[in-house]
């Protein structure tokens, strides 16, 4: 629709802007410039701005005398005394007079000065032109006369020798900080690829650090297992049980869905990897109606009869399962590693 065709009554009048732009069909939205300055209290009555002064004086003040107590707080007070304060209670003397000096001495010089600006500087808005950033053609082409030159100068066209030997400085000489990559530590090779689990090593249980039976899987509930041999007071403790804590459930076997799954369990009894395969949460909730387990991380749910696949969230696959058995005293054993890398999905499998 063309200005032509709108009423004329519904066209904007034609009228001066702050700005000095006249609106007019052309220019239906002129520039409304910036609002008439109006003068502060302290503008235009000096007892007032003597008044913000003395204001702004005191706050500058406050904070000397804050900071000295600062000094005299950290130089007088025992590191060990303490001091009720309520509604904190008992809290040590020295570390409180010291946040309470520094605070005041910082919020005063703060105060101070946002007093100062608000009150008495100037307060008149000022609007500035936006410059060109483009470069003007005789600045460009004069650039170009320096370029060419400098080029002329340095007789770089002329000596071969010199040109050859630089390029390959250039070339060589950013290829020696690709070995300073040594320095990031030995390579982890296969390591992230393999867990602790062995054919034949008995499950124990993580509460009572005891060898579990399958009667000690009790329905409905997670049970939480590492292998046998690996301790707390391991040096390798943690890394390892990064990568091996187990969880257990007990599951009709008629409620498998998943035919490897059901191979790789016993009566019933399910082992995958407790890490979620999004970013490494442990997994800790179990839904004994649906058998879905949940990350509380970012909610991603496992659908343990069905392969532990992913029903929800951002976890990209399906929770690893341990294949389990039981040995010849009745134990719960695995048989073999993971099959596949645990955790998140950036280690991807190969
Ligand atoms: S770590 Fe489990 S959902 Fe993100």
């Amino acid at each position: 629709m063309s200005s032509q065709d709108i009423p004329e009554e519904n066209l904007p009048a034609e009228q001066e802007s702050a700005a000095g732009e006249v609106a007019d069909e052309r220019n239906p939205f002129a520039d409304p410039g910036l609002p008439p300055h109006e003068p502060r209290i302290q503008d235009i009555d000096e007892r007032a701005a003597k008044r913000s002064e003395r204001t702004v004086a005191l706050l500058f003040t406050l904070s000397m005398l804050a900071a000295v107590g600062f000094i005299a707080s950290y130089l007088a007070i025992p590191v060990d005394k303490s001091i009720y304060v309520f509604p904190l209670g008992h809290v040590s003397a020295l570390n409180f007079a010291l946040g309470l000096t520094l605070g005041v001495a910082l919020f005063a010089i703060g105060a101070g000065a946002v007093h100062w600006a608000r009150t008495l500087m100037s307060d008149v808005e000022v609007a500035d032109e936006r410059h060109p950033i483009e470069a003007s053609p005789e600045v460009k082409a004069k650039v170009m006369a320096d370029f060419r030159q400098g080029a002329k100068e340095s007789a770089i066209g002329r000596r071969k020798l010199i040109r050859t030997t630089m390029f390959g400085a250039l070339t060589v000489v950013p290829l020696s900080s690709l070995f300073l990559l040594g320095g990031l530590g030995p390579k982890p090779g296969t390591k992230l690829r393999h867990t602790a689990w062995r054919n034949g090593k008995l499950l124990v249980n993580m509460n009572t650090n005891q060898p579990m039976r399958p009667s000690d899987v009790a329905v409905g509930s997670l049970t939480f297992a590492k292998p046998e041999g690996l301790e707390e007071h391991d040096e390798e403790f943690q890394n390892e049980i990064a990568k091996a804590a187990l969880m257990l459930v007990r599951l009709e076997p008629v409620d498998i869905k998943d035919k490897k799954e059901l191979e790789w369990s016993h009566e019933g009894i399910v082992a995958y990897s407790k890490i979620c395969t999004h970013v490494g949460c442990p997994i800790s909730l179990y839904e004994q109606q649906t058998h879905h387990v949940l990350c509380p991380c970012h909610q991603s749910t496992f659908d343990l009869s069905d392969g532990a696949r992913v029903i929800f969230g951002p976890a990209g696959h399906a929770l690893p399962q341990l294949r389990i058995g039981v040995n010849a005293d009745g134990y719960l054993e695995a048989l073999g590693d993971f099959e596949e890398p645990v955790g998140p999905a950036f280690w991807e499998r190969g």
